[in-house]
């Protein structure tokens, strides 16, 4: 493309990028802050994969399969490489992370591997990579003040930039996870617990109202662990996450506000009584119940029983009718009996959620899961997760049926 005065905009810029994105709205949201340094730096976002000269991967570790996908798209870039050698590729996020150097020895056409607390030096180690020639690791933790680096993982392209003006926009204000549920690699890949200072979300919130945003959704990987310090739960009566949605739902222009992922130990009543009282609080609730038996539950460490997680559920129901739940389930953990399945079966049919993710167990190396054998079938895996998607497919049809006009019936 030329500009005005007849000079080539390519030679101007530094390069286009292009990031494919894998995992979770936390990894969308990275990646979008990334595009805005990147930017910010001299870049470009290339209009398509084949016209960049830097690639780019936010990877997850979640699942087995969620790395499987990446490795396999990553590494059938050594064609690419071959023909194209000037052309820099680069892996950042949470498999970054848990494999570093390993993914350097095992794959020569990858230049750099950006671990998930040094995504702000990524500017720096791209412009390192394309000067020296040079193969980077960089995934220890920096010794830059974390606020700061947490701060510079928040950018955001102007609507300019970005070209379009979006109604709707995700707001991370908390990184990292303390809980150590057994079977996740989280809090190995993303560290500990981070909150961000409640004055700059609430400015970044205010900013994007004004910039036309009209529901914005707040990220964590455990949002409602909010402003604790890394606490494992709350004192009753306490919740700095409740204060934050309060404090949001004044801005001006704001409609929605949603969440995602809270952990059930954190409902207490003043969160819930905040959600209740908050009408720009959207009356969907995203929470996760990974199982209904009480012995899964203790062996997944997640800090509460079947019982516990159904009286949270009613709690909400009872303040707000209208309120619909979604959630995430595992199937197969290890040990997990035809009757705890069951129990599984049951919370969820009785909650009749509005939509879930059910996971087939996959050991995730490091977790202390993954010292259990992973003792259930791939197809009795299969099987559960067939049984739950169809119950919920079931609880969708008799929602919709009961919203069906009957036109015999006088209006
Ligand atoms: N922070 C979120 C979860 C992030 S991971 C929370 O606590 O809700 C998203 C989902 O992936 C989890 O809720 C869980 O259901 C699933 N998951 C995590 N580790 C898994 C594993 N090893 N095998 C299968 N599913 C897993
Ligand atoms: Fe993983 Fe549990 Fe933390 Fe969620 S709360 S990220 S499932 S360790
Ligand atoms: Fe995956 Fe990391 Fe998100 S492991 S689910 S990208 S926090």
């Amino acid at each position: 493309m030329r500009l005005a005065n007849g000079q080539d905009l390519e030679s101007l810029m530094k390069g286009l990028f292009h990031i494919r994105t894998y995992g979770c709205q936390m990894n969308e949201r990275d990646s979008e802050a990334v595009a805005a340094a990147l930017t910010a730096a001299g870049y470009a976002a290339a209009d398509s994969e084949s016209e960049a000269d830097i690639l780019l991967f936010n990877t997850c570790s979640v699942r087995e399969r969620a790395e499987r996908k990446a490795l396999g798209k990553i590494g059938g870039l050594v064609k690419l490489k071959r023909k194209r050698p000037e052309i820099l590729i680069g892996l950042f996020g949470c498999m970054a992370q848990r494999l570093k150097n390993e993914l350097l020895d095992k794959m020569p056409h990858v230049d750099f591997v950006i671990g998930t607390d040094r995504l702000a030096d990524l500017p720096m180690v791209l412009a390192d990579a394309a000067e020296k020639h040079a193969r980077i690791a960089a995934v220890e933790p920096s010794d830059a003040d974390s606020a700061a680096a947490l701060e510079a993982m928040d950018g955001r392209l102007s609507p300019e930039d970005a070209g379009e003006r979006p109604l709707s926009a995700y707001v991370a204000i908390m990184r990292g996870c303390n809980r150590f549920c057994s079977y996740c690699i989280v809090p190995y890949v993303r560290g500990r617990e981070k909150s961000r200072n409640p004055e700059r979300i609430i400015n970044e919130a205010a900013e994007l109202a004004a910039n036309g945003v009209r529901e914005i959704t707040l990220l964590g990987q455990n949002v409602a662990a909010y402003g604790l310090e890394g606490r494992l739960a709350p004192n009753p009566g306490e919740s700095p996450f409740a204060l934050l949605l309060e404090r949001l739902a004044k801005i001006d222009g704001l409609k929605r506000i949603r969440f995602i992922s809270p952990h059930p130990a954190f409902f207490n009543d003043r969160l819930i009584d905040a959600i209740a009282s908050t009408p720009k609080v959207c009356g969907n609730v995203h929470l996760p119940l990974q199982s209904g038996s009480d012995k899964i539950l203790k062996a997944m460490n997640r800090g509460y029983t079947a019982a516990e997680y159904l009286a949270i559920a009613d709690k909400l129901r009872e303040k707000v009718p209208e309120m619909t739940f979604s959630t995430d389930v595992i199937v197969g953990f290890p040990g997990e009996r035809e009757s705890d399945f069951q129990e599984t079966r049951t919370i969820f049919n009785t909650i009749e959620f509005d939509n879930a993710y059910i996971f087939k167990y996959s050991p995730r190396g490091g977790t202390k899961a993954a010292k259990l054998a992973d003792s259930i079938p791939t197809e009795v895996k299969e099987e559960r997760n067939h049984i739950l998607l169809e119950d919920l497919k079931q609880a969708a049809v008799k929602r919709n049926e009961s919203l069906v006009w009957d036109r015999k019936s006088p209006c």
